[in-house]
């Protein structure tokens, strides 16, 4: 082996006002502005090392050889550094999710951000946050926020403006809010969140008036933040979050990721916020599991409470996370 090796921790992140669209498909830019909060139990860890005489890039994934589309979007990662870094040599990578598959949540975006930052690491590069969340943009919009902890916005992007990375907007300490999340039951998601976009965005005659709301959610959600007024910002993010699925709903051919438990779930949610007072919102990905944004001090009731709906598999609770941490790591000798 030779060179360094580089080595990377990111949280994975769940959107509070969501990105979906892009507005230019080859440098991967969002249409619509968008605000996360970082995860703190939920993170990938990877290690990458440029190493002489390999044919080819090594690439495991929770300890088992990456293949076909998965491993083909981690190879661009490696292949903008090597263009960046004026690197030849391939790379050994090895990366494990600790995001519980019993969570239900995507590991790409905590994932890429790793890749990026432990590439940029063993290539020698300097360690510049706005830079790895620009790399890491460009193989998954929504891993750019992962590069930060707590709070974080990457705005819409400009056709053409590959300069796009996500900011910070207040530390894991700045808000104890919460999100439970509630397991549903799941086939293999059948439309992926690019393709799903795509459709959209072609098909969808919601899809214009989403683009145009989407920047008024995000500012309230913002705001709410900044005033940790929880009813603001999870009132935005429902609506922000019922938009985007309205626009699967309305896309030719239609699609949807909610199943019937999810529907149960969002009841149930609904119920606790309108007849028992309990400040709980809710927010669903391109995938059926619910995410209820509460306070710390509510969490352990709502969790109880989602998890005896039928149909709910797992629960768990996660608070605000970390900044990405990255460390370079000497060469290990054969
Ligand atoms: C619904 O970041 O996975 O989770 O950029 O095409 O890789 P690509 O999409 P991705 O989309 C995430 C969509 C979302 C909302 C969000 O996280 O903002």
């Amino acid at each position: 082996m030779t060179g360094f090796a580089g080595q990377a921790k990111a949280h994975t992140n769940i959107a509070l006002a969501k990105y979906w669209g892009k507005s230019d498909l080859l440098l991967n830019l969002p249409a619509v502005p968008s605000i996360s909060l970082t995860l703190d139990s939920l993170f990938t860890e990877t290690r990458v090392q440029f190493v002489q005489g390999l044919r080819s890039d090594v690439v495991r994934l929770d300890g088992k050889a990456a293949r076909g589309k998965e491993r083909d979007r981690m190879v661009r990662v490696l292949n903008r550094v090597r263009k960046d870094h004026r690197l030849e040599l391939f790379a050994v990578v090895e990366s494990t999710n600790h995001v519980p598959t019993a969570a239900g949540l995507a590991s790409s975006a905590s994932g890429f951000a790793a890749l990026a930052a432990a590439s940029v690491c063993a290539a020698g590069g300097t360690i510049r946050p706005r830079q790895i969340s620009r790399l890491a943009r460009w193989s998954s919009a929504s891993a750019a926020r992962s590069v930060y902890g707590g709070f974080v916005q990457l705005n819409a992007g400009q056709p053409g403006d590959d300069a796009l990375c996500a900011k910070p907007l207040h530390g894991p300490g700045f808000w104890d809010v919460c999100l439970v999340v509630a397991k549903t039951t799941q086939a293999r998601k059948k439309v992926g969140s690019t393709e799903g976009m795509e459709r959209s965005r072609k098909t969808s005659p919601y899809y214009a008036p989403w683009v145009n709301s989407a920047g008024r959610w995000t500012r309230a959600i913002r705001s709410g933040i900044r005033n940790r007024d929880l009813a603001v910002v999870g009132e935005a993010m429902e609506q922000s979050t019922m938009a985007f699925h309205a626009c699967t709903l309305t896309s030719e051919p239609w699609f949807s990721y909610w199943n019937g438990t999810t529907l149960d779930v969002l009841s149930k949610i609904r119920d606790l916020r309108d007849v028992r007072g309990v400040g709980v919102y809710a927010t669903m990905d391109a995938g059926p599991h619910v995410k209820a944004l509460c306070l710390r001090r509510d969490a352990k009731t709502i969790q109880r409470v989602l998890a005896r709906v039928p149909g709910v598999e797992s629960t768990l609770v996660a608070g605000p996370g970390p900044d990405m941490a990255v460390q370079r790591i000497a060469p290990f000798h054969d």
